[in-house]
């Protein structure tokens, strides 16, 4: 029999309460981005089984920077970070979109050694990564107390607003901020606050603006890992909502507005053609050359990120920074 570590925990927040499953939105939104002009589909829809283990080979590549970069920044300003995350009293550090939390490691092996007064709440939509991630913490770290959240970010920080009084600490991590529109960025940022009191924190991941040839690279990598990200959302709809996508007449387009610090990628289809999705009930037409667009990420200036916290309730504390590397971890406080 195997025993339930004591210093791990799960809560399961993820059951809809509208009666809507998920394959239903996934075709309610993949009807609404293509039955409009331009094409869009949303982002957040990269990230099944496949389109997660390719997004880890993006975080190996060569080109893409934005991973090494924050790991490099966490790991050489890693004591500070600890000191200014632990004071007298005790804390929740709330990991949003905690993944395989291998970042988020170099700072609870830091908070572990120093012996401060917290307990370890990772925040995912993947049961699967949850359990997976408390077993791992449970060998590696076992004097942690891990309370993992399968759920939404809000689901889980509404949660943790009714159920836990102590101080909280926020970490969104590896730029997951850029791939937000400004709004939704500041809605995202606002409502954050909304669960938070004043003097809680929030260390935020941020890509740096930067020469437009690195960035371009980092989205459209020589080995074209990057192109079956971007595809295998179509490979998704096929399998899941039973579309006919014929990957070989659609091509991955990245591009990078230095006005507007936005890299965008795209879907082009590379001829006419009709696509039936089953699950929408819908044929979908595209022009030779329409584009689905795919994703946004943002790259900021300090200007605008100072602009944004301050807009949404929070102060900023100190950023920690890589110069060579134009990426910053930005440690947020709630005024
Ligand atoms: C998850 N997110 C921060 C990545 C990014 O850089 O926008 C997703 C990604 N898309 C293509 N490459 C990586």
């Amino acid at each position: 029999m195997e025993l339930t570590p004591t210093k791990v925990q799960m809560i399961d927040l993820s059951r809809k309460e509208d009666g809507t499953n998920s394959t239903e939105t996934f075709a309610r939104d993949v009807a609404a981005g293509l039955g409009q002009s331009p094409k869009s589909l949303p982002s957040r829809y990269f990230y099944d089984a496949a389109g997660s283990k390719l997004f880890q080979d993006i975080m190996a590549l060569p080109e893409y920077y934005l991973t090494r970069c924050e790991f490099k920044v966490l790991t050489e300003n890693r004591q500070e970070i600890a000191r200014h995350f632990a004071n007298s009293s005790f804390f929740h550090l709330i990991d949003l979109g905690a993944g395989d939390a291998l970042k988020t490691k170099i700072l609870l092996r830091e908070l572990d050694g120093q012996q401060s007064a917290f307990d370890y709440v990772p925040v995912d939509i993947s049961g699967d990564a949850m359990r997976q991630l408390s077993d791992s913490l449970h060998r590696e770290m076992p004097a942690v107390h891990v309370q993992a959240v399968v759920g939404e970010y809000f689901q889980a920080l509404e949660w943790l607003h009714a159920h836990k009084s102590e101080r909280k600490v926020v970490l969104f991590l590896g730029s997951n901020i850029g791939n937000f529109k400004p709004d939704e960025s500041r809605n995202f940022l606002k409502t954050i606050c909304s669960y938070l009191d004043p003097g809680d924190k929030l260390l935020v991941g941020v890509d740096l603006r930067k020469d437009p040839d690195t960035i371009l690279s980092a989205y459209n990598d020589a080995a074209g890992v990057t192109a079956e990200f971007n595809l295998n959302l179509l490979r998704r709809i096929n399998r899941e909502l039973g579309g006919d996508f014929d990957l070989s007449q659609f091509r991955h387009y990245p591009i990078y507005n230095p006005h507007e610090g936005v890299m965008r990628s795209f879907l082009v289809s590379t001829q006419a053609q009709d696509v039936y999705i089953r699950d929408t009930g819908q044929t979908f037409h595209f022009d030779a050359w329409e584009a689905i667009h795919t994703e946004n990420s943002h790259k900021y200036s300090m200007r605008q990120v100072e602009e944004l916290g301050k807009a949404c309730g929070f102060g900023i504390e100190t950023v920690f920074q890589d110069d060579a590397c134009g990426y910053a971890d930005v440690l947020f406080t709630v005024t």
